[in-house]
């Protein structure tokens, strides 16, 4: 798609594409020549400071090729494709609602049972098209299952292999999940677990679990996995009031369980962008701290609404169960999707193995992929 008609507006700062607006220094700055960018790794070279403040459009043609503009006062032209246009367009509609989410993401509640996103291991380690579907599922739905893995002590590495890197923490590389007699934290007992998202007292959280099965003969101790931001939604649409608390007051999260360690951080429960964006939970019954960042004569409300979403949070009607088998694992957007366990007996054996790894590599793997994937389908 091409745009058809180009004016320049506002005395040279800006222009007009089919009615799209463009300014001229946004346009000086993103310039694509290689006086600009390095035609090697695409990184820019130049400050803002190296272009003039005064920048104006003195020219501009639109062609089959492109637009071409010429900036003064350097008295520069440099070319922008229809496409690259299209893509970085900013002269959007405004004012998107508090807890907005991108396209590319999908809410969902016990509904998704029905359809587990879930690969092969095998087939993910050939890469392409299975790797890149699971990728995928991760980012619309913040959860995906695998099966078929080596039932071995580590495997959850070659996991976190297809995709990144794992993220050590004071918990290990990974950390092992199973009944301890003087456990440091809860999660190696065998007690349910309330659904919640791991390790809210760091900075920055980790971005993503793994919980990898090597042994789960015990009665009970199935994983659930819940949609915060679903939960979110929801809260938002019965208390708009309750979502504004929890999203603009921080709570704070500690861990100290372990000699040596002590964690703390002071971040919201639900966390959103400066435009709004709903980007991120925090929620977790073992580690919130004392909350004193909410002023009194809101605290009342503010433990209201914190009710109200683990009431959301805890409905089965918002959980997705499932009983990992030896070679099976899961993994979730600790950002977004919380996890629970239920409670199991001593008589048989679960042992799961976890780690952490962030979303930064995972989307990386998977925009380099369906990159891939455009240039076969052409
Ligand atoms: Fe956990």
């Amino acid at each position: 798609m091409s745009y058809s008609s180009v004016e320049i507006i506002d005395g040279g700062q800006a222009l007009s594409l089919d009615g799209t607006r463009f300014h001229a220094l946004w346009l000086r700055d993103n310039a694509l020549d290689p006086e600009t960018r390095s035609p090697g790794n695409g990184q820019r070279l130049i400050t803002l400071t190296d272009i003039p403040g005064s920048t104006i459009v003195s020219e501009a043609v639109l062609s089959d090729n492109g637009l071409e503009v010429t900036f003064l006062p350097e008295d520069k032209t440099v070319s922008f494709p229809h496409d690259w246009l299209k893509q970085h367009a900013y002269d959007k509609p405004v004012g998107k609602p508090a807890g907005w989410l991108p396209t590319d993401i999908e809410t969902w509640d016990a509904g998704l049972n029905m359809s587990v996103p879930t690969a092969d291991f095998g087939e993910a380690k050939q890469g392409g098209e299975v790797l890149g579907g699971w990728l995928s599922a991760v980012r619309r739905y913040g959860f995906a299952k695998m099966r078929g893995g080596p039932v071995e002590s580590g495997a959850l590495l070659e996991v976190a292999d297809l995709f990144g890197y794992i993220r050590e923490t004071n918990y290990g590389k990974w950390f092992e999940v199973r009944t301890e007699v003087n456990p440091t934290n809860l999660a190696y007992t065998g007690l349910g677990l309330q659904a919640h998202t791991d390790n809210p007292y760091r900075d920055p959280v980790p971005t993503l679990q793994i919980l990898y099965c090597l042994e789960n003969s015990a009665e009970g101790g199935d994983s659930q996995v819940v949609d915060a931001f679903k939960a979110a939604e929801k809260l938002r649409a019965v208390n708009p009031d309750g979502f504004r608390l929890l999203s603009s007051y921080c709570a704070r999260f500690e861990y100290a369980g372990a000699e040596g360690t002590h964690l703390l951080t002071r971040k919201p429960m639900i966390e959103l962008a400066p435009d709004g964006e709903l980007i991120g939970i925090r929620f977790n019954n073992r580690s919130a701290a004392a909350i004193t960042d909410v002023p009194y004569e809101e605290m009342s409300a503010y433990y209201a609404a914190y009710r109200q979403f683990a009431e959301i949070i805890d409905d089965p009607s918002m959980a997705v169960s499932f009983k990992l088998s030896p070679g099976e694992c899961f993994i979730v957007d600790n950002t977004r999707v919380l996890h629970a366990r239920k409670g199991y007996s001593g008589e048989g054996s679960r042992w799961l193995q976890g780690c952490y790894a962030d979303k930064d590599s995972l989307y990386s793997t998977l925009s380099v992929i369906e990159s891939q994937q455009k240039v076969a389908a052409q």
